[in-house]
């Protein structure tokens, strides 16, 4: 099937601007989720967006995350995953992947959660992943985010892919979210050392329903939502989101459970 957004070229001003007008700033600590194909039909594809985000933050001031997730519903105790940080190809989408690849980039090292970087805290950002006993929880870099002043970008994908709620699940410490005991993982640093870790690993069985917070991040100022390009985004306060989504959860921990 093609994607209606394709028809339309977006250039690098275009999508600076856009970016811009959303609130994207100099200097931010911006982690984004990604489709390309939603943006509409960019030239120079994947590596063209990478430069405008890293433009829009500046990286000489702010640095730019991805998600770099490579964890499957395979992944247990009968199989652990197995994770490389220079091999390990993610299943996030082709501007992580991208990213991941360049020169300049730190990617973390994590069984299935990992992210990587480019800017003034990309190492800082990346480093200590391996020693969290949970994926995103405390100590992760998507942990950080939230105590650090970080933003989130929702890039042509909707709340269902903002990975930060399960940092929330894991520090209300809901029931359903991790298997019930730790999975020894391998893993190969970028420098091939191997790193061996027992980790509790994220439970795969429970499906969510994170856009049951979208009104309400939107209404109290935490979110807001513009196009870059032709891609529906949205812009988070992660700090914000992660006091308000935890005491809604608290509330209700059963809140981000699918019924279906
Ligand atoms: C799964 C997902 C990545 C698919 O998005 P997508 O736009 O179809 O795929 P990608 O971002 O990988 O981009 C590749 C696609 O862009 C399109 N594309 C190729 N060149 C392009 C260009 N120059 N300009 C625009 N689009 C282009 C193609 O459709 C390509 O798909 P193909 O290789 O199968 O032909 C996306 O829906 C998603 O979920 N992203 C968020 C993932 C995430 O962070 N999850 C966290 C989970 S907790």
């Amino acid at each position: 099937m093609t994607n209606p957004s394709l028809d339309h070229t977006m250039d690098k001003q275009r999508l600076l601007r856009d970016l811009r007008q959303l609130g994207v700033q100099p200097g931010m600590e911006l982690l984004v989720h990604s489709s390309l194909s939603r943006i509409g039909h960019v030239e120079g594809g994947a590596n063209t967006v990478i430069d405008v985000l890293l433009e829009s933050i500046d990286p000489a001031k702010g640095t730019l995350l991805v998600p770099t997730l490579t964890g499957s519903s395979a992944d247990g105790p009968q199989h652990p995953p197995r994770f490389d940080t220079k091999e390990s190809r993610c299943w996030t989408g082709l501007i992580p992947e991208t990213l991941r690849l360049r020169e300049e980039a730190y990617r973390s090292v994590s069984p299935t959660h990992s992210v990587a970087a480019i800017g003034k805290h990309a190492f800082e950002w990346t480093r200590g992943h391996e020693d969290c006993w949970t994926p995103c929880g405390y100590g992760s870099p998507y942990y950080r985010l939230c105590r650090r002043g970080g933003h989130i970008l929702l890039l042509g994908v909707t709340l269902e892919s903002n990975t930060t709620f399960h940092t929330v699940e894991e520090v209300v410490g809901v029931s359903y979210h991790l298997q019930s005991i730790p999975v020894t993982c391998a893993m190969t640093d970028v420098d091939g050392n191997e790193i061996v870790r027992q980790l509790m690993l994220h439970d795969w069985g429970t499906p969510r329903r994170f856009s049951v917070l979208e009104p309400a991040l939107l209404a109290e100022g935490i979110m807001k939502r513009a196009r870059i390009g032709q891609a529906d985004s949205l812009l988070i306060d992660a700090a914000r989101m992660f006091t308000y989504a935890s005491a809604r959860l608290m509330n209700d921990p059963r809140l981000f459970v699918s019924p279906t």
